[in-house]
């Protein structure tokens, strides 16, 4: 079965409890679990993973280089700072979908800039939660 990595990034393990009125009220937990409900309708296995550190993110990304067909990424802050994460990303050769909660644009100006947009293969973002299946669907598309 194809592999996906789903990785969330700092601080969305606080999902739910997080400035709601932003992210939702759905909690991590929740997100991970419609995700592997969508994984088995679409015949993907998944390998979910969180981490509030960039070197940790780092270092998953670059075992999925022979592990995984397509990785999903919310970088979370990484986003708009990593340059170590870009990197990583840049040495997959697997479709990558960047996903954000929000509207990283209709927020402040120093979240409108992404380091990762130009190495995915996509970015969904603004939808909620329900940008994360959407990845997923369009991973299972892809690969
Ligand atoms: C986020 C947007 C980022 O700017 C922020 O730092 C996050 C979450 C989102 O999903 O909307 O932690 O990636």
């Amino acid at each position: 079965m194809p592999k996906i990595l789903v990785i969330h990034g700092p601080n969305l393990n606080m999902l739910g409890k997080r400035e709601p009125e932003v992210y939702g009220s759905e909690g991590l937990e929740e997100i991970n679990t419609h995700l592997t409900e969508r994984a088995q309708a679409l015949n993907v296995d998944l390998d979910l993973f969180q981490s509030n550190h960039e070197g940790q993110i780092v270092d998953k990304i670059q075992a999925a280089v022979s592990q995984s067909n397509a990785v999903i990424i919310n970088p979370a802050a990484f986003t708009h700072t990593s340059v170590a994460i870009r990197d990583a990303l840049l040495l997959l050769e697997v479709p990558i979908i960047e996903v954000h909660l929000s509207n990283i644009f209709k927020r402040e100006p120093f979240r409108h800039k992404s380091l990762m947009t130009d190495v995915a293969t996509g970015q969904i973002c603004g939808l909620g939660a329900h940008g994360y299946l959407l990845a997923l669907e369009a991973v299972a598309k892809l690969i």
